[in-house]
């Protein structure tokens, strides 16, 4: 079987220094030595990274995973309980449990048609018919989020903007006023297994995500209860052995796409993909089938029997599992009819793609593609 992810981490030489350091220091958590360093490399990267789209300072705290991440962050905003939060339907289930396990009710709503995002202007279309405390936009698929027009957004109208960027690492823009999450989990483009960070322009925005990280505990004393989410001394090894590679890793990422784009150039009139910049580092794959006369289940079974695994990603939309059935759902003409998020549920079709792929596998695939 041709997998549809494969992690691409360190290899245990890679890692034998860092785990060495562990071992000399023994600290194992609790915000050691490795950690820190993991943390100041990421300020770094994010400073040179980031374009100049930040003037101010920016702070930073690695946490557990993506989904602590947002819990964290939406804790850390301290909104009433009860209150509402506007997210895409067209997400990874993770986004609205964060939300329901801080007692907010989440509110779905719709993706635009190109890039897949819930957009600054669905939000205040949505906003116009009804009103919500937090919006949680995603990158969706990595693809990343406008973050000057969300701190517009955020400026003009005192919404918080949490932007959810799990798969968005190396590519999501950190802003003035938003609050950014990621997610390292070991199939991620930067994956170290399972991690999390928070990032934010305030600093005692971020110091109390630390604190909640560890419980809550702010000088001996637990004001806002908070969780264990700290990342471990063995995961910031990983992750530091990891930044090394990183430019390796992103290097390797665009040569698959590269393969990938030009093998499925004959398939230009029966497909569509996702509108992302040109410097996006890409997560997944996904194709949208444009004529949905082709029965997908049908197709990714003979696709299975060539070998070929396939992921039908963010199907079916959130609002239809049991957890979420009861949430609002408005689109930007107030409806509930969330048309496009539908059509992509129905239409989409994940692809292998991760830096273990060979030219000719790519090309077999792609051969397979008969939609
Ligand atoms: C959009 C989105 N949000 C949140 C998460 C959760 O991240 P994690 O697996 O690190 O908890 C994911 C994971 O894939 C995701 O895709």
């Amino acid at each position: 079987m041709i997998p549809i992810l494969v992690p691409d981490l360190p290899t245990t030489e890679e890692l034998l220094p860092w785990l060495q350091r562990i071992e000399h220091n023994k600290w194992y958590t609790n915000f050691g030595p490795l950690v820190q360093e993991f943390e100041s490399q990421l300020v770094k990267l994010f400073t040179q990274e980031n374009k100049g789209h930040f003037k101010q300072n920016l702070y930073l705290t690695t946490v557990s995973s993506g989904t602590t991440a947002l819990e964290l962050a939406l804790l850390a905003l301290n909104l009433p309980t009860g209150c509402h939060a506007l997210l895409p339907a067209f997400t990874f289930p993770a986004t609205a449990i964060a939300i329901k396990r801080g007692g907010i009710q989440p509110i779905f709503t719709d993706v635009d048609p190109q890039q897949w995002l819930l957009t600054p202007k669905i939000a205040r279309q949505v906003l116009e018919k009804k009103s919500y405390d937090v919006v949680i936009p995603v990158a969706t698929f990595g693809c990343p989020q406008p973050v000057e027009e969300w701190d517009k957004f955020n400026e003009e109208t005192g919404i918080p903007v949490l932007i959810d960027a799990a798969a968005a690492f190396g590519t999501q823009p950190i802003g003035e006023r938003c609050i950014i999450t990621f997610s390292f989990h070991a199939t991620k483009p930067f994956g170290i297994g399972e991690g999390g960070l928070v990032v934010a322009n305030r600093f005692d925005f971020i110091d109390q995500v630390r604190k909640l990280s560890n419980f809550g505990f702010d000088c001996g004393t637990i004001t806002q209860s908070g969780s264990n989410a700290k990342l471990s001394e063995y995961h910031a090894a990983v992750a530091l052995a990891q930044l090394k590679r990183w430019p390796q890793i992103i290097e390797r990422r665009e040569k698959i796409w590269e393969i990938y784009r030009r093998n499925l150039r004959v398939m230009e009139n029966k497909i569509s993909l996702q509108k992302v910049p040109s410097d996006y580092i890409r997560a997944t794959l996904s194709i949208k089938i444009n004529s949905i006369n082709t029965h997908l289940e049908q197709f990714i079974e003979e696709l299975t029997h060539q070998g070929i695994q396939t992921r039908r990603w963010y199907y079916p939309p959130l609002f239809k599992f049991p957890a979420f059935r009861d949430a609002i759902r408005i689109s930007p003409d107030g409806s509930n009819d969330l048309i496009i998020t539908q059509k992509l549920s129905q239409c989409l079709l994940g692809l292998p793609f991760h830096t273990s792929l060979k030219e000719e596998t790519i090309a077999f695939i792609c051969r397979h593609l008969r939609i």
